[in-house]
């Protein structure tokens, strides 16, 4: 923990102005991205059972917040070592801090045009290593997927625009060229 005492309930009340003043999902990231980090960076929220994962799934999705209206979702979530999520958008913005070890982002570009159900071609762009405090961000059709290549539990901050099993995104099967549906299993 640092000496910045910036809270979970500071964090929530300034999603809630951004929201409130805000348009734009660029424009949101763009007010989010400072203060996901300062609040990954604080630690103050961060507690032993965060660090918990789910075996079958690779990850551990911890809900810190929520509104009553599934908006402004924030988790605590830890990947197992050599686990990861596959290629998935979020349907909603999305703003991810990196709080404990590194984490493989890889962001993909969709070929096709969308046009046939259930069918996806994807392509790798890049991949980054994301350590504490440093930041992603994403648009709702933005395409990523995530990897621990490290030997320890990690665990990063997911801040979106909605809980993510409520905004009907997608996973993808890259090598099968498919677009499946994508809901996570919380703690
Ligand atoms: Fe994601």
């Amino acid at each position: 923990m640092n000496d910045d005492n910036y809270s979970l309930d500071d964090y929530v009340g300034d999603l809630r102005d951004i929201a409130a003043n805000t348009r734009e999902d660029r424009e949101i990231i763009s007010k989010v991205r400072p203060l996901a980090r300062r609040l990954a960076l604080s630690k103050t929220w961060l507690k032993p059972e965060h660090y918990k994962c789910n075996q079958e799934q690779g990850f551990g999705v911890h809900l810190l917040h929520e509104e009553a209206d599934h908006t402004l979702a924030v988790f605590a979530v830890s990947w197992l070592p050599g686990r990861g999520a596959p290629p998935h958008n979020h349907g909603t913005w999305a703003v991810v801090s990196g709080v404990d070890g590194p984490e493989e982002n890889s962001f993909w570009d969709r070929l096709d045009d969308g046009s046939r159900e259930g069918y996806a071609e994807l392509s790798k762009r890049a991949a980054k290593a994301f350590v504490e405090g440093e930041v992603v961000a994403l648009e709702p059709d933005h395409i990523h997927s995530v990897m621990n290549h490290s030997d320890r539990v990690t665990v990063s901050l997911h801040t979106y625009g909605m809980h993510v099993n409520h905004t009907g995104r997608s996973q993808y099967d890259v090598e099968k060229n498919l677009e499946i549906p994508f809901k996570v299993i919380q703690q």
